[in-house]
């Protein structure tokens, strides 16, 4: 287009015949030119109704499209690294192993002792790994968000720094995430955390046990306590980093559904399709069976998860009849130390704020 144009200015008519050609030309030109804004006019037509039509109608039609949104456990960032080798992650006293929640189904699970034991930790085996719970002080079950593995940069981060605070701390891929087997959905991510939690509690000598969720994980961890709950043997204490309420309104607020939000019939092409997978995710319903203390950490500054939803989550708790007499503990950080979504571990105001809501004291550096 634009060097047709060109093309028709460089050249300079010489003559009358020349002359009526060129006026031809232009004559031609504007039409190209009243042509052109009608095909961008089209094109513009074409995106939006790709946009605003083609795309919801597919992932009405194909609803397992939003299941995989929402899981993203295909997106295994960081890509090249080996799971069945933390050391490369600067983890030197991380054990990895496989456990099977199921007949058939091997899920990758990592544990990390506690910083101070690294020396003892060097060349050791599962079985001295195993039988180093038994005489924990403490001990943290970690449920990792979507996307990425157990050794994404910001959890291995998280790691380090609980385990420098004297934690053991057992993290792992649900079925469908990193080197674990099989698919994920709610329901399987809830029984292999239940699964590992059990596995973890009957290899502590009485020792705490703290459930830590971040983000999608969050999710998890209030399914998983709500259940404990249920049999009156609630964990220790639930940790929530930047949670949401539920994923209906998660899913709203996400930026990946920021040009949607406000297309009438949004929530039945993108929140019932969600539904339709039998994803709630239901962590402001399931505060009301909790009973054990709460911690709510989120990061003003929040993209991914708003930190309002945080705010609103921790509302609903404190306004729940089985929490009532439980601590039940709001942090927020302010945007101007940029922890956004998944660098609350970097504060160094967690030690203090860990042992002030556990009630204990923790070896700070
Ligand atoms: C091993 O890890 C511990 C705990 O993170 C750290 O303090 C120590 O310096 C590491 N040792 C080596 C040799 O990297």
């Amino acid at each position: 287009m634009r060097k047709r144009n060109a093309s028709l200015t460089e050249e300079e008519p010489r003559g009358e015949a020349a002359a009526a050609a060129g006026e031809k030309r232009s004559a031609m030109g504007k039409t190209f030119r009243r042509r052109s804004v009608w095909w961008r006019l089209r094109r513009l037509f074409l995106a939006l109704m790709l946009l605003y039509v083609f795309i919801p109608v597919i992932v009405k039609l194909c609803p397992s499209i939003q299941a995989k949104l929402v899981f993203l456990n295909f997106v295994r960032v960081p890509y090249f690294i080996d799971l069945k080798r933390p050391l490369d992650q600067g983890l030197n006293h991380t054990h990895n192993f496989y456990l099977e929640p199921e007949p058939g189904v091997r899920v990758g699970v990592w544990h990390t002792v506690p910083a101070h034991m690294w020396r003892d930790a060097q060349n050791k085996d599962g079985h001295w790994f195993e039988s180093s719970l038994g005489s924990a002080q403490s001990a943290i079950l970690y449920l990792h968000g979507n996307a990425g593995t157990r050794g994404g940069d910001h959890r291995v981060q998280l790691y380090k720094v609980l385990s420098a605070l004297g934690f053991h701390v057992i993290a792992f891929d649900y079925r469908g995430w990193g080197d674990s087997d099989g698919s994920p959905s709610e329901l399987s991510m809830t029984s292999d955390a239940l699964f590992i939690y059990h596995w973890l509690k009957v290899r502590l000598n009485k020792a705490p046990l703290y459930v830590w969720g971040h983000s999608l994980g969050t999710g998890v961890a209030t399914n998983v306590v709500r259940r404990l709950c249920d049999r009156d043997s609630p964990p220790d204490a639930l940790i929530l980093e930047s949670p949401f309420t539920n994923i209906r309104e998660e899913a709203k607020s996400h930026p990946f559904s920021m040009v949607y939000r406000f297309l009438p019939g949004f929530d039945w092409f993108f929140l019932d399709t969600i539904s339709a997978n039998d994803i709630y995710f239901a962590s402001d319903d399931n505060v009301n069976h909790i009973s054990c203390p709460v911690l709510i950490l989120h990061a003003e500054d929040d993209a991914v998860v708003p930190f309002h939803l945080g705010k609103k989550l921790y509302h609903a708790a404190s306004r729940s009849q089985s929490l009532s007499g439980h601590k039940v503990q709001f942090v927020p950080f302010d945007s101007s130390l940029s922890y956004k979504h998944k660098f609350i571990y970097r504060s160094p105001e967690l030690a203090h704020i860990l042992s002030n809501f556990l009630e204990t004291s923790l070896p700070t550096h």
